[in-house]
């Protein structure tokens, strides 16, 4: 799916010249980063894998924009800082808080040390980040933010409970900053897909049944920045996210925990 023409015109002319998206080197971010270089924008792209952020600098130079790579672990305070001094003196006017990740199982046989670094990636970094250039857009009067929730953010998921609660936190977070910003001219859009074919499965050790392919979420993403504050991207996420609010919030976490009983279920019978 390609963006409109006009609505490649609208999003520069709101947001350009510069974007920055963490998580950039594949799945949803690196959609976004696609799209939005075919809009026209600079980017600042991250991920802490440097060799395949260079194939996408590359790649995303095709349509005749500025890339500047970060490779950095947001995970880290020093990573954080990297995707800031890149972006000093530059027009910087959209930030996709993009880069997260899942894990699953039972919470109680995790490390903690993972649970709290999915934490900083998923949360402390985005905090991080939307302040320092919530700022930068207040003082500007314009600027876009967009925030990686998840269906899984709108109730208790048993097998991804801290995953989902990270996802609750961003949830919460960007509703009451859409509000807050607005007033400023900045946008603020929650982005709430169900599941994706990207590397998150794998990392995230689930196996998904009916995902997208993340090149059907980049446009519905876009489009919706600006416009509302709430985005539920591609036909099987509404779909679920309907079959889901028709039920009270104790029967979703039930559906969750079968859902995510399935997409675990060969950890349990020892093939992952
Ligand atoms: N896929 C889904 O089903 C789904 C559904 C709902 C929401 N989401 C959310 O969508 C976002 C994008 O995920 P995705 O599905 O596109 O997954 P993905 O394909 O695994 O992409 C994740 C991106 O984030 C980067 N990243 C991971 N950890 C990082 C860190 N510590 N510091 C900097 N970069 C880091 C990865 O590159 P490196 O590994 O090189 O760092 C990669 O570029 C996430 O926030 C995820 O929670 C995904």
């Amino acid at each position: 799916m390609n963006l409109p023409n006009q609505e490649k015109l609208r999003l520069k002319n709101k947001y350009g010249d510069w974007a920055i998206v963490t998580g950039a080197s594949s799945g949803i971010g690196l959609e976004l980063a696609t799209q939005l270089a075919t809009a026209g924008f600079n980017l600042i792209i991250n991920a802490r894998n440097q060799e395949r952020l260079i194939i996408v600098a590359q790649q995303l130079k095709s349509h005749n924009v500025e890339i500047k790579s970060v490779a950095a672990d947001i995970s880290e305070k020093e990573g954080i800082e990297k995707i800031i001094q890149a972006a000093q003196g530059l027009k910087v006017g959209l930030l996709i808080n993009n880069a997260g990740y899942g894990n699953s199982g039972l919470f109680v046989d995790a490390s903690l040390d993972s649970e709290i670094n999915l934490l900083r990636v998923n949360c402390e970094a985005v905090l991080v980040l939307t302040h320092f250039f919530a700022q930068q857009f207040k003082q500007q009067g314009r600027g876009g933010i967009i925030l990686l929730s998840s269906l899984v953010a709108f109730q208790g998921v048993p097998y991804a409970a801290n995953y989902a609660a990270s996802k609750a936190y961003i949830q919460s977070f960007a509703e009451a900053l859409a509000v807050e910003l607005k007033p400023f001219g900045v946008d603020v859009l929650a982005v709430a897909p169900g599941p994706v074919e990207t590397g998150f499965g794998q990392r995230a050790n689930m196996i998904m049944d009916n995902a997208m392919m993340p090149e059907e979420l980049g446009v519905p993403i876009l489009t919706a920045l600006g416009k509302q504050t709430n985005v539920v991207p591609g036909l099987r996420s509404k779909v679920l996210n309907y079959a889901l609010n028709t039920v009270p919030r104790f029967m979703k976490v039930k559906i969750m925990e079968k859902v995510m009983g399935g997409f675990t279920k060969h950890q349990r019978s020892g093939a992952g």
